[in-house]
């Protein structure tokens, strides 16, 4: 497999485009002062121009949502797809081939960066041997009738590419792995097992498979049931460089292929319901596969739709797993936004359920809905009694972290106003009950001014002013908060001419401190325009003369301590105090 893709050249393709007309030739944007504005793509329903593209920065950032980042987060954000296939949207732009370095060692941080192309190509092969074998296998009618018992028409097994993988250890096998290289890549791929020594064998056998697709239609990995009653019922493929389960959605493909815009998402919890529900018309659901609702789940959820519906089983499995859902969810419901609960009746699920009642009343039970603000309130009662002061307190201590969760909104504010109504206190009261509220509420506002901050923002922003500044050996032994940061920040711009924010950044996307950056060079300082470099330049030699004095306090407590200097560190005393007095 070819390896990774060279740093510089992602540097040169992020300076080669602007990020000004590429997001305009997705959203119209409007000049304004020295930059663009817009509505925020990736928040719904607002219609101020809080999203911001810099020219000179390469960068977006909207003041609402805080959304932000260089013209690759875009596409990813935007598009809905991966960093390499971002690169490679970016690349087909300008008409250029995206390198790859000989092979990756696998362990670093870039090994994402892989070539996936022979991969996608194999599953997209695989599938239509899957379907081919549905029709051509010795099993073939036993499959079908399976098909059909389930109520599933030939038009609905072949707009989800159902297929057949037939039974026996190396039907896959004989087929694909007709080379050393195509071995190793389906076992990457999750379709055949390893075996300990050498060899290898199909995962899937005498199944029912069900194509996983991503978002831009490529089969990633597969689900597959068992026809008769076997354990374990669905087998699904592993992680793999392809497939990652928290991330994806099955059905999600077909539900852009079906609508422009998608006016409403059912997430529900199996394949064969997404499946059946759009037998029956509703076209419209996803399924998690087998885990839980992330958060990236609701992320990608919200890019698609406004309105989300999660439906689940309606005994107390069910309901545990709504709650997880529901707090992954919150740090994403901004104004606009929707997401309700639906729970059915015990032993019933949305595919038994369609085809008992049909679409119309399934989609009653869809518009009855719970709305996020009563599932959550509801269930936190269920937890307290509310007959004393005690549990009144109680219940604002699990409210508040919870609602401190959403983003700054109208629905914040009322679910406050709900909690306060409940509690019967006013918001003083509220304090009163629980000292800290206020404490938790703060968390997500401003961040301190500190000179690193600032030290860092600045130059995030403005990357040119430390381009031809000298190296700094004394920053390295400075114990400050942020230094490190500091430092290779500025080793990158002191050598790099006409570097901006977007290229910048793009070094740290990988990194722990990338979310914590993002926000640095979209936070707003009071700095006025022109004293940026001079402001930076102050802080710089501020911490020059802290190392000085911490040099110099050293020394003079070696002395205090009654240890006698050395020649060479008087002299060094010396000089150091001179140096500070000059500054
Ligand atoms: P269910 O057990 O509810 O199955 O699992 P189902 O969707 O009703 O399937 P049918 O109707 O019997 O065919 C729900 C989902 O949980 C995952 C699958 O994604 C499945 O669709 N699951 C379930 C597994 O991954 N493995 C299993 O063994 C069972
Ligand atoms: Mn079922």
């Amino acid at each position: 497999m070819a390896g990774r893709i060279p740093r510089n050249f992602i540097d040169d393709l992020i300076a080669r485009t602007d990020i000004v007309d590429f997001i305009d030739s997705r959203v119209k944007l409007k000049k304004k002062g020295k930059d663009y504005r817009a509505c925020c793509p990736f928040h719904n329903g607002n219609n101020n121009s809080s999203f911001s593209v810099s020219a000179d920065k390469q960068f977006y950032h909207c003041f609402n949502c805080g959304a932000s980042g260089n013209v690759l987060t875009f596409i990813m954000e935007y598009d809905g797809i991966e960093f390499v296939d971002a690169i490679e949207t970016l690349a087909e732009q300008l008409s250029i081939e995206v390198p790859r370095e000989e092979t990756g060692t696998g362990n670093s941080p870039q090994s994402d960066y892989v070539d996936r192309k022979d991969l996608y190509q194999l599953m997209a092969d695989i599938t239509i041997f899957y379907q081919q074998q549905l029709r051509q296998h010795k099993n073939s009618q036993q499959v079908i009738n399976y098909l059909k018992g389930r109520g599933l028409s030939g038009e609905t097994v072949k707009r989800f590419k159902i297929g057949y993988a037939p039974d026996g250890w190396d039907e896959l096998r004989k087929r694909f792995a007709i080379s050393a290289e195509l071995e190793k890549q389906l076992i990457d791929t999750g379709m055949l097992i390893a075996k300990e020594k050498s060899g290898s064998y199909d995962r899937f056998r005498d199944r029912l498979m069900f194509p996983i697709y991503d978002r831009r239609g490529r089969v990633i990995g597969f689900g597959g049931r068992v026809l008769a009653n076997e354990e374990p019922k669905y087998l699904n493929s592993p992680e793999t460089p392809l497939f990652h389960k928290g991330k994806e959605l099955y059905g999600l493909y077909q539900v852009k292929q079906a609508y422009k815009e998608i006016p409403r998402i059912l997430v529900v919890e199996g394949y064969m319901d997404v499946v059946a529900l759009a037998q029956f018309d509703i076209d419209y659901a996803v399924a998690s596969l087998g885990t839980s609702t992330t958060a990236d789940h609701i992320h990608i959820l919200f890019r698609h739709s406004s309105e989300v519906v999660c439906c689940f089983d309606g005994d107390k499995a069910g309901r545990d797993a709504a709650w997880r859902a529901l707090e992954n969810a919150l740090p994403y419901i901004q104004d606009g936004r929707t997401l309700r609960f639906m729970f059915l009746a015990d032993g019933e699920d949305p595919d038994s359920l369609v085809q008992k009642v049909g679409k119309q009343d399934f989609e009653l039970l869809i518009e009855q809905a719970q709305p996020l603000s009563d599932f959550l309130f509801q269930h936190l009662l269920s937890q307290v009694d509310m007959g004393n002061r005690d549990n009144k307190a109680k219940l604002a201590q699990l409210a508040i972290p919870l609602i401190s969760k959403l983003p700054e909104s109208v629905f914040r504010q009322m679910m406050k106003e709900r909690l306060i109504i409940l509690l019967g206190v006013d918001e003083d009261g509220l304090k009163k009950l629980l000292p800290d509220a206020k404490k938790i509420e703060q968390k997500n506002k401003k961040q301190k001014v500190t000179p690193m901050r600032l030290a860092v923002s600045l130059l995030l922003q403005h990357p040119s002013i430390a381009y031809g500044l000298p190296e700094f050996p004394e920053f390295k032994e400075l114990n400050l908060p942020g230094i490190t940061l500091l430092n290779s920040l500025l080793e990158i711009c002191r050598i790099t001419p006409n570097i901006n924010t977007g290229v910048l950044l793009e070094h740290w996307r990988e990194r722990p401190e990338y979310k914590q950056l993002t926000k640095l060079a979209a936070w707003q300082n009071d700095v006025n325009e022109e004293k940026y470099e001079a402001v930076f330049l102050d802080i710089l030699e501020n911490f020059l003369n802290l190392h000085i004095s911490n040099k110099i306090e050293f020394l003079k407590q070696k002395e205090r301590a009654g240890r006698i200097l050395s020649s060479e560190e008087t002299l060094q005393l010396f000089s150091l105090l001179r140096e500070q007095k000059q500054n």
